[in-house]
């Protein structure tokens, strides 16, 4: 069934597809954001025309003069979606209003247009619809989808740009670590913060990406796969991952996760577990966890399951983790049940598998 809706967006399909043979070739082993699809999308927006020239078109570089103001000022804002293969042979997005109104919420805080949200799903739709060869079939696998804004103007004064030009571009991929099932290692920084009140820490630019890489190699110099980080004002209430948000299950049954505060990501995961966990009967509650009460709760046993969460990890067990004079293993680096069984309840509904009562699925093909 072809549920494509008729929308502005041209289509033309690339005459140089990647051959059968080589995309079957990397559809069984994507790996995480290594391949490219055939195709993407591309729409300008400029203060006189507003939206236009949507198209699909074959993948292509972008030629950028080197005065673009995304170059020098970081004037990009992006998302992180998944079109997921389902059991009779369609293809699905999962809540792709919520990355939607995200994305304009993003671009709000850095100065960019705003895209009317129904255009952003139909630009992601199509491509999902143009590259529907390139969604993976074998278990845990999908089609990472990458939307994303820059500030297009040839500019060298900082102010916001005056045109944009929004893409998506589509990856295959699978499991986002590879010890994912035996549980991620996890080094708390000390050094370096993600997001200060009033900063972009619940944006999806790629600032705040930029910003955690040295934390990152400071985690990946410790032994570990992930830094988490703690706030700026205090230095003690665990935030989130560098691309993850985190949660933390205790002995009675209850989970816990920190406020979306402005300094967090608002993930839709995220939010997406909070609502599977209440439906099984879970308390959740959205509240500061300090470092200090980690460690004594790790000590005491109370703490007995801590999880990460996002668009390209899913849901993903913490085994380790390290800071300056401490290193706890949780569950003795073994994933929990209570991870377990959201991780399956999220998966089973974004791959088809279990009824959606949420309408969170939009299917596209
Ligand atoms: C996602 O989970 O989709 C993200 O954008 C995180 C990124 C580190 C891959």
């Amino acid at each position: 069934m072809d549920t494509l809706q008729q929308t502005e967006i041209a289509v033309q399909r690339t005459d140089k597809p990647v051959s059968e043979q080589d995309r079957k070739a990397i559809l069984a082993n994507p790996g995480f954001g290594k391949y490219l699809t055939d195709h993407m999308v591309t729409i300008r927006y400029t203060q006189d025309k507003g939206w236009h020239d949507a198209r699909v078109s074959p993948l292509q570089d972008l030629g950028l003069s080197p005065g673009t103001m995304v170059l020098h000022y970081a004037g990009e804002i992006f998302e992180g979606m998944k079109a997921y293969r389902l059991p009779d042979g369609g293809v699905t997005l999962f809540r792709p209003g919520a990355n939607a109104s995200r994305f304009n919420a993003s671009a709000e805080r850095l100065a960019m247009a705003q895209i009317p949200e129904d255009l952003f799903v139909n630009a992601v739709r199509a491509l999902v619809h143009a590259d529907q060869d390139w969604v993976p079939s074998q278990e845990g696998a999908s089609l990472y989808l990458r939307p994303f804004m820059i500030g297009t103007e040839m500019a060298i004064g900082t102010h916001p740009s005056n045109s944009f030009l929004f893409s998506v571009i589509a990856s295959p991929v699978a499991s986002y670590f590879k010890g994912d099932a035996a549980g991620v290692s996890l080094w708390v920084s000390e050094n370096y913060t993600r997001a200060a009140p009033g900063g972009t820490g619940a944006a999806k630019c790629g600032g705040n990406y930029a910003g955690a890489l040295a934390a990152q190699a400071e985690a990946a110099r410790e032994g570990c796969e992930q830094v988490v980080f703690l706030d700026a004002v205090e230095r003690r209430w665990v935030e989130e991952l560098a691309g993850m948000n985190i949660f933390f299950v205790f002995e009675d049954g209850s989970l816990q996760t920190p406020p979306l505060s402005g300094t967090i990501l608002p993930g839709i995961t995220r939010n997406s577990l909070i609502s599977l966990a209440n439906d099984m009967g879970l308390t959740v509650r959205e509240e500061r966890y300090g470092i200090d009460q980690w460690k004594a709760d790790a000590a005491s046993g109370r703490l007995v399951e801590v999880f990460a969460c996002g668009t390209a990890a899913a849901v993903a067990p913490i085994g380790k983790v390290k800071g300056k004079g401490f290193d706890l293993t949780v569950r003795g680096g073994e994933p929990g049940p209570v991870t377990a069984r959201l991780k399956k309840a999220l998966t089973d509904i974004q791959f088809g598998r279990a009824p959606d009562p949420r309408h969170w699925l939009d299917r596209v093909v």
